[in-house]
């Protein structure tokens, strides 16, 4: 690889190819890593693979196996050593990283298994110090890592070597993080089930390898990826240690790169075409960074913070920040359905037909109303037709201390006479009797999907919603998988499909865009964008307006807000209400980078500072503001 950066690359202290999407990514990286096997055969060598689990590197593994069933490749020549494993999971546990790796590409390959090396969970505590030396000296044995492919956590983290590990750091046992067990909660449903610590490769090890390939996906890993990638070498963020190596390159999608500054704050690594999305930026940018509203800005704020440029072009900041000013004006409204009778060629939402059909999809309960349960509460009032779709059940977000309030509710309904005791008893026997981590019964799994069910009816209740229109979809490739290993296909696609087709909505609102491409939002939004591509033709496609609503992870910034949808104090009020139904998810939502607390007290937060946001650029000061962002092109995703 060249080392000379370019202009646009001028803060990047660890060398960064973006791509359009994973898929191209991995494309990319595996033919590499697939030239680099085939060369070692010529020579009659080893290739030694450093290997990564996680939701990451999936796509990655599933190009590898691709490679070897259709072109050939083999892996006789491979050794692999994993970065790490759980401490006091065994390799048969399904949610261990040797069953991890075994499921996702070992075992699909002609990989000889006396070449595989995954750390051993299971090492007795006296013996971990011996054991972890061992797994380095093998290494050595090998001849050294060759490729080393590494995801990044949220913390910061490469392998688990969380923030506080040394640059010099080797193969050792480490306690978790508390960011780094939440994010795993959902994987050993619920917090307390996920293991205090694991054995890690140390950072030390992991800077031996020959040439290091980081990867990442989604918006979630953007803000730990700059701080990676252009802030200082620190032990605070371990995956910095990795700007010095000399051979190191990173793979993201674009969500994942757009905290870099060339995306973020482009202007200031050199010439951009300001177009108006880039202006409207630039300028919330500036007022921020300034601390004053908008239409105070002056010529100077402009030319002393790299955006001379944007005077240029624009004339004057009088100008400017007028323009800017009345477009965020115009995203305000109460009328998120469109004002009937109402001049609305400034308004985000055309005010025909007065009452509209809105199809709402939530990719599991809870999500939809985090986003937007102040806005489907007016929907509702200003007498729109709200059809709120459930893509999925969520029973895998359901702990068992959760089902087994239920049981017992349902039991001493059962005694007193209705309900099906027979079924009852034993679906409670199952969950007494399961080890921490066994799979749920097919029964098990309904009846957890029954209670997200249950509390989605009584929390759309709530926002008046008619429980005719109350969809549950149960698609089924949530319904046949598990976390980290969702696959979807036409039949998820025609289920939406047909929703869209009986329903013909004047708006769908969804999530999603951005996300972990292999979360359950992240696949939820391209299967909807699929059946979107479907629905082309229809004659109702065309009067369709398409909009996201905001997750915790991602609230909207100013700039990419085409809808603002304020809320009363009573209003946010019901949407709390409407929140806390949803009683399973308590501990089950990640922690978002700012805010640790529960998912409905990140979504309060957010909704007031949405509101905060607007009031400092000079605008109306409300309570709480629900974001939309509008989707023009659904190929654009
Ligand atoms: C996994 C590992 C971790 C993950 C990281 C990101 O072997 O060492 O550092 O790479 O936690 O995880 P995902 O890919 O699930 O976001």
């Amino acid at each position: 690889m060249p080392n000379l950066p370019i202009e646009a690359e001028q803060f990047e202290k660890i060398r960064t190819k973006v791509f359009a999407d994973s898929e191209s990514a991995v494309r990319e990286l595996a033919s590499g890593i697939a030239d680099f096997i085939r060369q070692r055969q010529t020579e009659n060598r080893p290739a030694v693979l450093g290997l990564a689990t996680g939701s990451t590197p999936v796509k990655l593994y599933q190009e590898l196996i691709r490679l070897h069933r259709e072109e050939g490749l083999s892996f006789k020549n491979v050794i692999t050593f994993n970065l790490d494993e759980y401490y006091g999971l065994a390799p048969t546990h399904p949610e261990s990283y040797r069953h991890f790796m075994e499921v996702q590409l070992f075992r699909h390959v002609d990989l000889p298994a006396n070449q595989v090396h995954v750390p051993d969970g299971l090492v007795e505590r006296d013996r971990v110090f011996e054991y972890c030396a061992r797994y380095e000296a093998q290494i050595a044995e090998a001849g050294g890592i060759d490729i080393q492919i590494v995801g990044i956590g949220r913390t910061g983290h490469i392998g688990f070597n969380e923030p506080g590990s040394t640059r010099d750091s080797r193969t050792r046992l480490v306690a978790l993080d508390r960011l780094t067990r939440r994010d795993a909660a959902r994987d050993f449903r619920g917090e307390a089930n996920v293991p205090a610590y694991a054995i890690t490769m140390g950072i030390g090890t992991i800077l031996q390898a020959r040439q290091i390939r980081l990867i990442a996906w989604g918006d979630s890993k953007a803000s730990i990826l700059r701080a990676a990638i252009e802030g200082a070498e620190t032990g605070s963020v371990p995956a910095s240690f990795l700007q010095h190596h000399p051979d190191c390159a990173v793979y993201i999608d674009q969500t994942a790169a757009n905290e870099l500054t060339r995306f973020r704050t482009p202007w200031k690594v050199g010439p951009v075409g300001w177009d108006r999305q880039l202006t409207r930026k630039a300028v919330t940018w500036l007022a921020e960074n300034r601390q004053k509203p908008v239409l105070r800005l002056q010529d100077e704020d402009y030319t002393e913070n790299a955006l001379a440029s944007l005077l240029v072009e624009t004339g004057s900041a009088y100008s400017l920040n007028i323009r800017i000013f009345n477009e965020l004006q115009h995203t305000i409204t109460g009328w998120p359905g469109g004002k009937p009778n109402a001049d609305d060629s400034n308004r985000p939402v055309p005010a025909e037909p007065p009452f509209k059909r809105v199809l709402i999809f939530s990719p599991e309960p809870l999500d939809a109303e985090i986003g937007m349960a102040g806005t489907i509460h007016r929907l509702v009032s200003q007498r729109h037709e709200v059809t709120l779709a459930y893509l999925t059940s969520g029973s895998l977000g359901v702990p068992d201390g959760e089902a087994r309030m239920a049981f017992s509710l349902l039991h001493e309904l059962a005694v007193s006479g209705s309900g099906s005791r027979i079924q009852l008893d034993q679906l409670a026997k199952e969950i007494d009797s399961k080890a921490p981590f066994d799979e749920d019964s097919r029964d098990l799994r309904q009846f957890k999907g029954l209670i997200r069910r249950a509390e989605a009816r009584a929390s759309s209740q709530i926002l008046r919603l008619s429980l005719d229109r109350v969809t549950f979809l149960d698609l089924p490739f949530y319904e046949q998988g598990r976390y980290r290993q969702f696959r979807w296909g036409a039949q998820d696609v025609d289920l939406v499909t047909t929703l869209m087709g009986s329903r013909k909505p004047h708006q769908i609102y969804l999530t999603g865009a951005g996300a972990d491409p292999s979360s359950v939002t992240g696949i939820t939004f391209h299967l909807v964008a699929a059946a979107l591509q479907v629905c082309r033709q229809e004659s109702w496609f065309s009067n369709c307006q398409i909009w996201l609503y905001s997750s915790n992870e991602r609230p909207w910034p100013p700039h990419e807000i085409d809808m603002a949808v304020p809320l009363s104090p009573a209003e946010l009020g019901i949407k709390l209400d409407c929140l806390y139904h949803h009683r399973s998810q308590r501990s089950q939502t990640p922690f978002t980078e700012t805010q640790p607390g529960e998912g409905w007290q990140q979504a309060e937060q957010i909704n007031r500072a949405t509101a905060k946001q607007y009031d400092h650029l000079g605008l109306a000061e409300y309570e709480a503001i629900e974001s939309f962002h509008r989707l023009k092109n659904v190929n654009a995703n």
